[in-house]
């Protein structure tokens, strides 16, 4: 058994290190089997770190479709943002699983997750002050020297603004890409949800990103909350927002990947949904 766990090991180095293209879809467990069985034409998958931390039948699993396709590893709990200590052992797991799988990115979200060793389970936003930039890029410095490795971060939604910024969104986001080499994970949908709720047009923002250091876009969906007119960034349902028209004209060929948390349908409807959006790109 190890023998064989071991030659996948190194089948799955060689096989799979491929890079990722065209529209992905996020690994979610109850799809695991017909993933695995090719039910999916999905190029890449995007794997929750968290969910692989702990030794199991899934690690075999995960070697399988490693040696097939590309991933990357998207993870909650690097809490990029905040300010207390990096728990040690987490990353040392995480280091030891990008080791076993090699995905081609690590990634995370510029938000803030934990405090006094309490986490939360809410990505919240980092203020965006000099105080706030330079607490993140030496977090960031941190995590790359101890992955050897750019991180990628994620912008996320917030419902929430600071009193004092020093900067917007994209203006943080291009001084600490530009101090640490970090790369950006634009979540289209996240943005659209964050300029609904605040009445605001998108163009500008996506006029401005620095899609040059963006290595893949995330696309998801929402279902309106019964009695609430504030959007929440749920993951529970198909991709809504016409994000196949922004894609077509700011990220055309970028890599893509569905996101779906809740609500989970079977393979064959994301499926549906990954070549509807790929028809929709007009793309891989
Ligand atoms: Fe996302």
């Amino acid at each position: 058994m190890q023998l064989q766990v071991k030659l996948l090991e190194k089948n799955a180095l060689l096989k799979g290190s491929q890079k990722i293209e065209g529209v992905g879809l996020g690994l979610r467990f109850p799809h695991f089997d017909d993933i695995l069985n090719n039910k999916t034409g999905s190029p890449w998958f995007e794997v929750i770190t968290e969910d692989f931390l702990e030794e199991g039948p899934h690690h075999k699993k995960l070697l399988q479709l490693r040696e097939v396709a590309p991933i990357v590893f998207h993870s909650i709990g690097l809490n990029v943002g905040g300010v207390q200590e990096f728990d040690k052992d987490y990353l040392s797991a995480f280091k030891k699983l990008y080791n076993k799988f090699q995905p081609q990115y690590i990634s995370d979200h510029l938000c803030w997750s934990a405090h006094n060793g309490t986490y939360h389970h809410d990505l919240l936003p980092v203020p965006y002050t000099h105080e706030g930039l330079s607490n993140a890029v030496s977090r960031v410095n941190y995590i790359q020297d101890y992955f050897s490795r750019p991180l990628v971060l994620e912008n996320i939604t917030s419902y929430l603004d600071y009193k004092n910024s020093d900067f917007t969104e994209i203006e943080f986001l291009k001084e600490l890409s530009k101090k640490t080499g970090c790369k950006l994970l634009l979540d289209i949908t996240n943005v659209i949800i964050n300029h609904k709720n605040n009445n605001e047009p998108t163009k500008k923002y996506f006029d401005d990103f620095p899609v040059e250091n963006v290595v893949y876009c995330h696309v998801s969906g929402v279902k309106a909350t019964e009695g609430s007119t504030l959007i929440i960034d749920a993951h529970n349902s198909a991709y809504g927002f016409n994000e196949d028209v922004l894609i077509k004209k700011y990220f055309k060929n970028m890599p893509i990947l569905i996101e779906r948390d809740a609500n989970i349908p079977t393979l064959a409807e994301l499926e549906e949904e990954r070549l509807r959006l790929k028809e929709g790109i007009g793309g891989l």
